[in-house]
């Protein structure tokens, strides 16, 4: 049997909440980045701010909320993390945030494999029906890692993003299990 949280650069595992703290800390120096991630205004936060935030969204969502950090298959170098939010337990929906918080690490295909390994975990081991995301309308990179990764664009929220003055719309993306399961190689 494969290694479910295996892709063919990446693995999802578990860093303890200190470390990653001491990254975000890092990463998030970079506005850029920020920008790209966040569909509210751009803030900072400290590395305790984070490590207290992650503690206690990891602690009291357990049961809901799938948290993974990234790691490179080889090296098993941190490079970001990946969630699945279960918004809606009976029509088996989660929501998804993902994040490689070095900009070096970016267009390396590390995105795409990522969101493959979790789609096959949310598919053929959560069960779920629908797995969604929002981007934001000027993120071009993010949206061509999720449409090779298989979701689908469902629909915007036209012009509800506000950035140095300028509007642009947040897409919604999403994937149904059948569709996915029907290119499923076991
Ligand atoms: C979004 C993110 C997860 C994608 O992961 P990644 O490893 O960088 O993406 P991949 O390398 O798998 O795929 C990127 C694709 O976008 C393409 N791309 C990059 N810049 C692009 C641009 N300006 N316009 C169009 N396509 C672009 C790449 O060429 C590649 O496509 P290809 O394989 O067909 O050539 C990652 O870049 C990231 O975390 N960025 C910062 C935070 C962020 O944006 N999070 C997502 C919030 S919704």
């Amino acid at each position: 049997m494969n290694d479910i949280f295996s892709g063919e650069l990446v693995r999802l595992s578990a860093v303890p909440s200190s470390e990653i703290a001491r990254a975000y800390a890092e990463w998030n120096r970079d506005s850029e980045f920020k920008r790209f991630l966040d569909s509210d205004p751009v803030r900072l936060y400290s590395s305790r701010g984070i490590q207290a935030w992650l503690d206690k969204k990891l602690e009291s969502e357990a049961e809901n909320f799938f948290f993974f950090n990234i790691c490179t298959l080889k090296e098993s170098r941190l490079l970001g993390d990946v969630n699945l939010d279960l918004v809606n337990r009976y029509s088996r929906e989660a929501f998804v945030g993902i994040m490689i918080g070095d900009r070096n690490e970016w267009n390396k295909g590390y995105g795409t494999d990522t969101l493959r390994v979790l789609l096959r975990y949310a598919f053929t081991e959560l069960n779920l029906r629908r797995v969604s995301l929002t981007v934001n309308g000027y993120n071009p990179r993010a949206l061509r890692a999720y449409e090779k990764a298989g979701f689908k664009p469902e629909g915007r929220l036209r012009e509800n993003l506000l950035r140095e003055g300028k509007r642009w719309d947040e897409i919604y993306m999403g994937v149904l299990r059948d569709e996915w399961m029907a290119g499923w190689k076991q």
